[in-house]
């Protein structure tokens, strides 16, 4: 009995000892590697995870950091991005980047409703006329970057903010022509998890589900949604467009990226690879903005090109009627969640045009 007890503790320590070493190996993968980079220092890895293909703007954003930061790095840093929701997608992402599972993400604004709702800013519908507006009013400096890269709920999750991208403006896709706002009464619309836009298809009179990314196109295929809103890139790399006859060039909304990391990994780089990886993404965020205008404009005409969907191109008059239905009602309904402050200011913004 005192024998088999006595096994039986050695076992236990045996197993607390492997769980330990099994934990230190956890704790080295998620970010700082055993062994030295290229000059001998300390070497890391950062995995970037991410929703969509490589070819859109953010896959194309993703790899140019990948890139730099390896190089600027020389070989002591380097990333692994996992693209198209193969690892993470939007319901685990946040979550696995608080807890170090990846390093990395750069999620579109609704995504983060729930860690940090004022975020939804970049959500409001027409907040920008054309793709031309994005770089003032989305900048690192402007009353809308400071409100996101000084966002406390971010800070207060461990989540840094590295940087901006876009992907552009949304159009709206479904089986049906949309013209007007009220062409849209009884449809249902797949939405990121964001207050604002399920209020934004409520005064458009249709209904709305939050669904994650990866699972849009089958939702489209089955029917369990009528339509959804994307840029053109979004819609082409996932074939959207093959089960969706009708798109409406409405540019009605934003899709911005909140390029982020785990800032508590951040803080264990050393000061001049926090460095290199802070001025690799600046490297990125111009890059992204580079080629965004241009990716979704090409899959435009992919999308032409398959003869699967009509594209209706609005008037300015029938782009008003979904502007009015919205502008300034949901604007002030969020007010309280945005900040009173910052809705003023962009309202004023508006009212100057
Ligand atoms: C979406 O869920 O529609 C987009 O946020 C996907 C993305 O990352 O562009």
């Amino acid at each position: 009995m005192i024998r088999r007890h006595g096994r039986r503790s050695k076992v236990a320590v045996l197993v607390v000892a492997a769980a330990l070493v099994l934990a230190a190996c956890g704790a080295r993968g998620a970010g700082a590697d055993a062994g030295g980079g290229a000059d001998g220092g300390e070497s890391f890895t950062i995995k970037f995870s991410h929703v969509v293909t490589p070819a859109t703007p953010k896959g194309q954003a993703a790899e140019r950091f990948k890139e730099v930061v390896e190089e600027r790095s020389g070989g002591r840093v380097t990333v692994e991005i996992y693209p198209n929701s193969e690892l993470y997608g939007d319901k685990d992402e946040l979550q696995a980047l608080q807890s170090n599972s990846v390093q990395m993400l750069a999620p579109a604004s609704a995504k983060f409703t729930t860690v940090a709702p004022a975020l939804q800013v970049l959500d409001l519908p027409f907040l920008f006329d054309s793709v031309e507006d994005i770089p003032e009013v989305a900048s690192p400096d402007s009353a809308v970057g400071k409100a996101i890269y000084e966002n406390e709920a971010l800070a207060a999750s461990n989540i840094k903010v590295m940087g901006l991208w876009d992907n552009g403006l949304k159009q709206l896709s479904s089986n049906t022509e949309m013209r007007t706002p009220a062409s849209l009464a009884g449809l249902s619309f797949r939405i990121q998890p964001s207050d604002v836009l399920r209020s934004q298809f409520e005064k458009w009179g249709a209904s709305s589900t939050p669904l994650a990314f990866a699972e849009v196109y089958n939702a489209l295929q089955q029917g369990v949604v009528n339509g959804q809103e994307n840029p053109y890139s979004n819609i082409e790399s996932q074939n959207m467009h093959t089960v969706q006859s009708h798109i409406t060039e409405s540019n009605h909304g934003y899709i911005g990226y909140v390029l982020v990391i785990n800032n508590q990994f951040f803080e264990s780089l050393p000061p001049d690879l926090q460095e290199v990886v802070q001025s690799s993404a600046d490297e990125a965020s111009t890059y992204n903005r580079e080629v965004a205008a241009k990716l979704n404009s090409d899959a435009r005409t992919t999308i032409e090109q398959a003869g699967t969907t009509t594209i209706l191109d609005l008037t300015p008059e029938e782009r008003q009627a979904f502007k009015d239905a919205v502008v300034p009602s949901v604007w002030e309904q969020y007010a309280d969640v945005i900040g009173p402050e910052l809705i003023a200011d962009l309202l004023a913004d508006q009212a100057a045009q």
